[in-house]
């Protein structure tokens, strides 16, 4: 593997875990406002990045390649609402989204087929975290203005 990927995918990994502490973070603030439905929805990301932070260390793993971990940033979303807390998903989705483009970008120049062939799972999945952001950012726009609706929202995303 060329070193421009490998530092790529390293990069990707703190990425990703700095998207579990950001969903954490949101995870804290709806906790703390008492909407525990939106509060486990965004538990349950915080850890299926974790996920995707291990999938990326595997695979750097497997060929042969060390992984450079970097630092953490604390994350400071500005929340005063809940419309803010899901904005503040759905922006930094599409932030990963592009990070993980670039890296699909430098595999095809490299001609790097197996990273290519790798990175298609999380482009599906970038896909599929878009959407259920974009959901819940339409919602709650639509219908977040009344108590009950908010109320609704944060029951539906206990059961989700
Ligand atoms: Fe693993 Fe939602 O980016």
């Amino acid at each position: 593997m060329k070193e421009t990927i490998s530092a790529l995918l390293g990069e990707q990994v703190t990425k990703e875990f700095y998207s579990a502490y950001l969903y954490l973070a949101i995870a804290n603030w709806f906790e703390e406002n008492d909407l525990g439905g939106f509060g486990g929805w965004y538990l349950k990301q915080a850890e299926e990045e974790q996920e995707h932070a291990m999938k990326i260390v595997e695979y750097l793993h497997d060929n042969g390649q060390s992984v450079q971990l970097g630092a953490l940033e604390a994350p400071r979303p500005e929340i005063g609402c809940v419309r803010d807390a899901v904005a503040a998903a759905l922006a930094h989705e599409k932030y990963i989204t592009a990070s993980i483009e670039n890296i699909y970008a430098a595999a095809v120049a490299e001609n790097d087929y197996r990273t290519q062939v790798f990175l298609q799972w999380f482009i599906t999945e970038q896909g599929e975290e878009e959407k259920n952001a974009e959901e819940m950012l339409t919602k709650v726009t639509r219908y977040g203005e009344h108590p009950m609706g908010i109320y609704n929202l944060d029951k539906e995303a206990a059961g989700r």
